[in-house]
């Protein structure tokens, strides 16, 4: 056993792992902002638009929905993979990029022993090199598995609403990061923007109070318009972004996509599945 956990070890150590790939997580401090439609249609328009390679994955632990927007069924999910299935064979290709269903499945990480561990580290490496963008859903507020992923990110987009109670909610969750973890890769999201330049409002509220107590400067990534095409597409599981290519929600969601384009990415993320499976491991 000692010698295949080795074998692997120095495989995984040999690749040159994500030269080109970016992790980004979707969060946030309060539930239903937004962040589900928001990391499918961005994914769809970075595929779509863009011509990014992009593998979306469903890390949201209660509510498991991005396969119901994509109007999919959860026969391929993460948990396949830990029971020894190939992974290749549990990506889901829709609309022009991947997804890798129920990562919620990974609840039972504490049972798996080095050598699983490690296969699972080995796969989803190797998966993941081949993308430009793995964009990850995470569930609500501040939770073990939240955390671990928003760590080992390149970038974090955390979505709000013009609500008081987003935006405080967004505060805690940022405040908690960056006191415990010194994490700071933070982009913010304004969403249901009703108004020209609410966005600024929100992000100026949020970003003078990080300022005044944390000492940290955030980044506005841009707003989000409210979208009665976007509720109309939920309801029958349609895709604004692609259906709506020119509705206000699709045109930002494109500014939004394009600002990231632009971006060189600041650093390599070498170890991102190895960090979370990690992070994941000492909370458990
Ligand atoms: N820009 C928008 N305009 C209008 N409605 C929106 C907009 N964004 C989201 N919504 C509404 O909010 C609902 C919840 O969105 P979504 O499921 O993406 O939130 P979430 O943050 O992923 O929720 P959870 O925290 O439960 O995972 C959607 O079903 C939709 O009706
Ligand atoms: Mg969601």
């Amino acid at each position: 056993m000692e010698e295949q956990i080795q074998g692997l070890r120095e495989l995984i150590g040999k690749e040159d792992k994500f030269v080109n790939s970016k992790f980004i997580s979707i969060a946030s401090g309060k539930g239903g902002v937004g962040k589900t439609n928001f990391a499918v249609n961005f994914a769809y328009v970075l595929a779509n638009n863009f011509r990014k390679k992009v593998l979306l994955i469903d890390a949201d632990i209660g509510m498991a929905n991005v396969h119901i927007l994509l109007n999919s069924d959860l026969k391929k999910n993460i948990k396949r993979l830990l029971n020894g299935e190939n992974i290749e064979n549990l990506i889901v290709n829709i609309k022009g990029f991947d997804t890798l269903f129920g990562f919620s499945g990974i609840d039972s990480i504490a049972e798996l022993d080095d050598f699983r561990i490690h296969k699972l580290i080995f796969q989803l490496n190797k998966l993941s090199q081949t993308y430009d963008y793995i964009i990850i859903d995470n569930s609500p507020g501040i939770g073990e598995k939240v955390i671990s992923f928003l760590r080992a990110s390149n970038t974090s987009y955390i979505l709000t609403t013009p609500e008081p109670t987003s935006i405080m909610d967004s505060y805690a969750l940022i405040k908690s990061l960056y006191k415990i973890y010194g994490y700071s890769r933070f982009k913010i999201i304004v969403n249901m923007c009703k108004r020209k330049f609410e966005e600024k409002e929100v992000f100026d509220k949020l970003n003078f109070s990080t300022n005044k107590f944390l000492d940290l400067n955030l980044e506005l990534a841009g707003r989000l318009s409210f979208s009665e095409n976007l509720e109309k597409c939920v309801k029958e599981k349609k895709l604004v972004a692609e259906i709506y290519p020119s509705d206000p929600y699709t045109v930002d969601l494109k500014n939004i996509a394009a600002k990231e384009v632009g971006e060189p990415i600041k650093e390599k993320n070498q170890n991102f599945w190895d960090k979370v499976l990690s992070f994941l491991k000492q909370r458990v």
